[in-house]
């Protein structure tokens, strides 16, 4: 068993540094041919898998931009239906460019730390696709 665990931090530690060594700073957002689990969208957020075992994975992701909105309500689900609503707008042409943007995964929604009888803020987010992270359009 300790043996085992030892080995796994090794690999571990000799996957960092390969990663380390072809560091790249670009986005990544992309294909999600790449990844098995990813089949809904054209593009997900992709990650650079550093090691793994029958267990768990160690993953690295790059920052990325995303498309966020707040919605302040009770409830998880009235919050994000509003939200999504709005950055499905967004990504159908309400935008200063008037691009269409292709729906990507995951879609995010940040928690607020509340109690039940409170009002809450809940943060929406879509991910950008890969051609809109340098210059994404901006929301109106
Ligand atoms: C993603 O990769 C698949 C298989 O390699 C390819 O058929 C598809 O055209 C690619 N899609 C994009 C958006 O590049
Ligand atoms: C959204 O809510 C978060 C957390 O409350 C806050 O930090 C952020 O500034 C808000 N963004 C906008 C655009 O209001």
């Amino acid at each position: 068993m300790h043996r085992n665990q030892n080995s796994d931090i090794m690999i571990c530690l000799s996957g960092l540094v390969g990663f380390l060594l072809v560091l790249t700073t670009e986005a990544r957002v992309g294909n999600s041919s790449e990844l098995k689990f990813c089949s809904e969208t054209e593009q997900c957020l992709l990650f650079d898998l550093i090691c793994k075992t029958e267990e768990y994975e160690v993953r690295h992701y790059d920052s990325v931009k995303w498309v966020s909105t707040n919605e302040t309500s009770f409830f998880m689900e009235f919050a994000a239906m509003k939200a999504f609503r709005r950055l499905y707008e967004y990504i159908t042409g309400a935008n200063d460019q008037g691009k269409k943007i292709e729906m990507t995964a995951p879609v995010l929604v940040k928690m607020p730390d509340k109690n039940f009888w409170q009002m809450g803020v809940y943060t929406m987010s879509f991910l950008l696709p890969a051609e809109y992270q340098i210059n994404p359009p901006k929301p109106y």
